[in-house]
C-alpha cells in the first residue's frame, strides 16, 4: 500500500487572494460543500482576524464540516490573531490552527525588521501560543523556498519542539527548481529530531509554471500533505492545482509512493463551480479540467482514440467526471426527473427551494429545447447569487437598433422591498441597462472587463456574462449572470458585482 497524502485545499484562503476571486460567506459554504464530497482532508477556511466575514465563513464551515475533515484558520505570528482563530474555529470538531512567519532573508531582514534569534523567539511563541487552544497546529516557515537552508532546519526544530503538529514548507514565491525544494524536504527530514512524528506540508507557488512538479517532487522526497487550489487559484501565478496533483498520484502512485482520497470523479464540477463562483475561467488547455483536456482535433488523433482511447488519452474522462451528460431535460421533463437529476449532480433542495428551481428551469426549457448538466449548474448557481443580492433585477425592457437610441428600462428593487423603475439610455443596449442599475444602486464600480460565453452548444444556448468592477480603493469585484437573453446576462453580471461589493464592504466595516 503506497502512502496516504493529505490533500489540504486552500481556495476558500489563498485561491480567494486572487484578484476578483473575493467571496461571501455563502459563496464559501457553496464550495466548502463540494470539497467534503470530494473529500479532502483538510480546508482552509479562511483567515480570521481579516474580516468579519472570513471569521463567519471559518465558523460556518467548521460546524458544517463536522467529523469529515479538518478545518484551518491562518493567523499570522501575533496572539490575538490565534486568539481569534480559535474563537472562529470553536464550532470545528476538527480545528486546525495554520500559524507563522517569514524565515528567508527577504522576509526577515526588508518585511519583518528582526533578526534570525527574533524569529526563532517568535516561532516558538506562536506555536505555543496557538497550542494551549488547539491540539492541531500547522506551522507555516512562510517564503521557505528562498531561506537559507540551515537556518530553515533551525527554525523547523523549534517549531516541532514547540508543539506543532504539521509543518509547512512553503515556495511561497514559486521561485524553486523541484529538485533543490525536493532537497530540502530530504534534508529537513535528515536533521530534524522528532519530524518523523510530525506531518511535513508543502505549499507551492506557480509564478515558473512549477507548483504541481514541486510538490510531486517534494512528495517523492518525504512530504505527507500538499496544499493546493481548485483550478490552480492563488496569489499571482496561482497555487498548486489541486486537480493536477491529485490526477498526477493516481497515475503515478507507484513511482511516487503516494496516493489520496479523493473522489476524481467530483473534479470537473469543483473546477466549474469555482469558476462560475469567482468568474475567474478556466484555460481551455488546462491541464485535467480545460475545456480541450479530452478533446481530439488532428485528424491522426481523432483516428488514434476511435481505434484505442489510450493512444492520446492517459485519463479517461470519466474519472474526473468530464464525460458529458447522457441525459438531456426539456420542457416535457417533470419534478421527479429534474430532482433526480440535480441530486445525481450534487444538489439537493428543500421542497420550497426545489419549486423555485423548478419553475426557473421550466423557463429556460421553454426558451431552449434540451437542458443540460451546464444549464442546470448555471441555473442553482444563478439562484445562490441571488440568494443574498441587496438588489435585484425584476424586469428590463430594452429597445435598440438602428437607427433607434438604446433605451433600457430597469425594474430593480432592494433589500427593503423597496422596488423603483428608472429609464436611461446609453451607447448600446448594455450600456443603457448599466446606467440604468447606476442610477438605482448607492455604489458605483468601474467596469474593468466583461465576457461572455455560451454554456453549452447550439444558438439557443444559455449566455453566461462575467464582468469585473473595481471601487474606489482599487479593489476588484466579479460579477455573473446568466441568461438565454445576453443583455439580461449581461444587466445581472453587472448588478451581482455591485451586490458583491456592497456586501463585502459591509463584511469589512462587520455589519
Ligand atoms: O504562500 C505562502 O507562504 C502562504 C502561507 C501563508 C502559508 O500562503
Ligand atoms: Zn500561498
Amino acid at each position: 500500500m503506497t502512502r496516504k497524502i493529505a490533500i489540504f485545499d486552500t481556495t476558500l484562503r489563498d485561491g480567494e487572494q486572487s484578484p476578483g476571486a473575493g467571496m461571501t460567506t455563502d459563496d464559501k459554504l457553496v464550495i466548502a460543500r463540494q470539497l467534503l464530497r470530494m473529500n479532502v482532508d483538510v480546508i482552509e477556511a479562511g483567515f480570521p482576524v481579516s474580516s468579519p466575514g472570513d471569521f463567519r465563513s471559518v465558523a460556518e464551515i467548521g460546524r458544517m464540516a463536522g467529523d469529515s475533515c479538518v478545518v484551518c484558520g491562518l493567523t499570522r505570528a501575533v496572539d490575538h490573531d490565534i486568539d481569534v482563530a480559535a474563537e472562529a474555529l470553536a464550532t470545528a470538531k476538527r480545528p486546525r490552527i495554520h500559524t507563522g512567519l517569514g524565515v528567508s532573508p527577504e522576509h526577515l531582514h526588508e518585511k519583518l525588521g528582526i533578526t534570525e534569534d527574533e524569529c526563532v523567539e517568535r516561532v516558538i511563541r506562536c506555536v505555543r501560543y496557538a497550542r494551549n487552544l488547539v491540539d492541531d497546529v500547522e506551522f507555516y516557515a512562510e517564503d521557505a523556498g528562498r531561506s537559507d537552508q540551515d537556518f530553515l532546519v533551525r527554525v523547523i526544530q523549534a517549531a516541532v519542539d514547540a508543539g506543532a503538529t504539521v509543518v509547512n514548507i512553503p515556495d511561497t514565491t514559486g521561485y524553486s527548481l523541484p529538485e533543490d525544494f525536493a532537497a530540502r524536504i530530504r534534508d529537513l527530514r535528515e536533521r530534524v529530531e522528532g519530524i518523523e512524528d510530525v506531518t511535513i506540508s508543502v505549499h507551492t507557488h506557480n509564478d515558473l509554471g512549477m507548483a504541481t512538479a514541486l510538490a510531486l517532487a517534494a512528495v517523492k522526497a518525504g512530504a505527507e500533505q500538499v496544499e493546493c487550489t481548485i483550478n490552480g487559484l492563488g496569489e499571482r501565478a496561482g497555487n498548486t492545482s489541486l486537480e493536477e496533483v491529485v490526477m498526477a498520484m493516481r497515475m503515478h502512485g507507484d513511482e511516487l509512493d503516494a496516493h489520496t482520497d479523493v473522489v476524481t470523479r467530483e473534479l470537473t464540477r469543483a473546477s466549474r463551480l469555482v469558476s462560475s463562483i469567482t468568474g475567474i475561467s478556466v484555460q481551455p488547455n488546462k491541464a485535467i479540467v480545460g475545456a480541450n483536456a479530452f478533446a481530439h482535433s488532428s485528424g491522426i488523433h481523432q483516428d488514434g482514440v476511435l481505434k484505442a482511447r489510450d493512444t492520446y488519452e492517459i485519463i479517461d474522462p470519466d474519472d474526473v467526471g468530464a464525460a458529458g451528460s447522457e441525459i438531456i431535460l426539456s420542457a416535457r421533463s417533470g419534478h421527479a426527473a429534474l430532482r433526480h437529476r440535480l441530486v445525481e449532480l450534487g444538489y439537493t433542495f428543500e421542497d420550497e427551494e426545489f419549486e423555485e428551481v423548478y419553475q426557473r428551469f421550466l423557463e429556460i426549457a421553454d426558451q431552449k429545447s434540451e437542458v443540460y448538466d451546464q444549464d442546470l449548474e448555471s441555473i442553482v448557481q444563478e439562484r445562490a447569487r441571488e440568494v443574498s443580492a441587496v438588489y435585484t433585477l425584476d424586469a428590463l425592457q430594452i429597445q435598440c437598433g438602428d437607427p433607434l437610441v438604446p433605451t433600457a428600462v430597469a425594474t430593480i428593487t432592494d433589500e427593503d422591498g423597496d422596488t423603483q423603475v428608472v429609464s436611461m439610455i446609453g451607447t448600446g443596449p448594455v450600456d443603457a441597462a448599466y446606467k440604468a442599475i447606476d442610477k438605482v444602486v448607492s455604489v458605483h464600480g468601474d467596469l474593468q472587463e466583461f465576457a461572455i460565453k455560451a454554456v453549452t452548444r447550439g444558438i439557443d444556448a444559455i449566455g453566461e456574462v462575467t464582468v469585473r468592477i473595481v471601487d474606489d480603493d482599487g479593489k476588484v469585484f466579479t460579477g455573473r449572470g446568466a441568461d438565454t437573453d445576453i443583455i439580461v446576462s449581461s444587466a445581472k453580471a453587472y448588478l451581482n458585482a455591485v451586490n458583491r461589493m456592497i456586501t463585502t464592504k459591509r463584511s469589512r466595516e462587520g455589519e
